[in-house]
């Protein structure tokens, strides 16, 4: 069961997201304008460039929601300005150059939705010039929280599981960032801005900076909460701050240090951050400052949280020499019969022939063409 259209239904009922970028369309677009909608789903904030006055919205969309997003557009009578471009953001083409680009690809804390590559791919080739971009500008924000329910998701792995020493998963669970649902209760003080990303401009491969933090009250501090703040336009911005009562709906991040450590008001929590927006990967070192004892420092990096086999590895070294496995000479044959000629049933007859020993029937051979076909074909002649 497909939950795709359940998780836009979440997206659309999110009121405080809609009004902000309605407004900031409202103010951004001018009348006659081509709007770019890069990563549009169902096309709602493509829709809302039309009513803000755009001639043309190109709403690109990677996925099949791209054909309702068609069949809304006409139901909405935006049938004839605004045109669903299927395809990955990074691959499309278009007529023409934009005066404009929306987009909400801003996760929950400004990275992991890929919108810094997504916009300077976006502005190299899909914009003009002096695009308008909406956002502009994300700024990321981080807080000192106590978070025993999230924590006990880092600590699971010391309780030796059916009796077993799982001990070593504990530091990939430590080199995780949690979405949270954070609430004023869980921070222990301010919070603080850490950097700006200013998507009119290329960013640097790694951004690093740093944000001291001031503890307010006694507690348990087991890691750094983050959220973002995106400006819209020159007078809306949206975040999904615990903090704003306006916030739109959407889950912060939980970044844990590897032990809980007790503060008191006055200690200091310094944060370094390191953020490497293409490989979506971020360091976070944490020292806390006493009063009670020494500092006390952490490493984390979602790096080291990742799954990492060294065979999988050993593969992405410049020397390695690659060899197919059976399913990828099965899906070369599959590329190689899309001539333009042969039908689907040629090439899954031909497949399934040529492929006994992967594809015991034809509806095995349909499914992994069918996997081939809709990725790297197209009606184009
Ligand atoms: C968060 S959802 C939809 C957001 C939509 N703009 C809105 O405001 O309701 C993101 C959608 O973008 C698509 N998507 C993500 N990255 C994309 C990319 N680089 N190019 C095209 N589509 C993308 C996904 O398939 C998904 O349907």
């Amino acid at each position: 069961m497909s939950r795709v259209i359940d998780e836009h239904r979440l997206y659309l009922s999110d009121r405080n997201r809609l009004c902000a970028y309605e407004r900031a369309l409202a103010e951004v677009v001018r009348p006659g304008d081509v709007v770019v909608d890069l990563a549009s789903g169902t096309g709602i904030l493509g829709m809302l460039a039309c009513r803000a006055g755009a001639a043309r919205v190109y709403a690109i969309e990677m996925d099949g929601i791209a054909g309702l997003a068609r069949e809304l557009a006409r139901a909405n009578r935006f049938g004839d300005r605004l045109v669903v471009v299927k395809e990955h953001s990074t691959a499309a083409t278009l007529p023409e150059r934009a005066d404009v680009l929306v987009s909400d690809q801003i996760g929950r804390f400004g990275l992991e939705a890929s919108i810094v590559e997504l916009v300077a791919d976006a502005r190299a080739r899909l914009l003009k010039p002096d695009a308008r971009l909406i956002p502009c500008a994300v700024e990321l924000v981080v807080a000192p929280v106590r978070h025993p329910r999230l924590f006990r998701r880092i600590e699971f792995w010391s309780r030796r599981p059916a009796g077993f020493d799982y001990e070593p998963a504990r530091g990939i669970a430590a080199n995780t960032g949690y979405p949270a649902r954070l609430s004023a209760d869980h921070l222990l003080g301010p919070a603080s801005p850490l950097l700006t990303i200013d998507l009119t401009k290329d960013a640097p491969d790694t951004l690093t900076e740093q944000a001291s933090m001031t503890i307010a009250e006694t507690g348990c501090l087991h890691g750094i909460g983050g959220w973002f703040s995106a400006r819209l336009s020159p007078s809306v911005t949206v975040t999904n701050s615990p903090l704003a009562r306006d916030r739109i709906r959407r889950r912060q991040v939980f970044l844990p240090v590897d032990r809980a450590v007790t503060v008191s008001a006055g200690d200091v929590v310094d944060v370094r951050m390191q953020l490497r927006p293409a490989e979506l990967m971020y360091a976070w070192d944490v020292t806390v400052r006493r009063d009670s004892g020494p500092p006390v420092r952490f490493r984390h990096s979602t790096f080291a949280g990742m799954l990492l086999d060294p065979a999988d590895l050993r593969r992405t070294a410049p020397g390695y020499r690659p060899r197919l496995t059976p399913r990828g000479v099965a899906r070369l044959t599959v590329l190689s019969l899309c001539d333009g000629v042969r039908t689907l049933s040629d090439i899954e007859a031909e497949v399934q022939g040529r492929h006994p020993e992967l594809f015991a029937s034809r509806g095995d051979a349909a499914a992994f063409v069918a996997e081939v076909v809709t990725r790297y074909s197209s009606d184009a002649d």
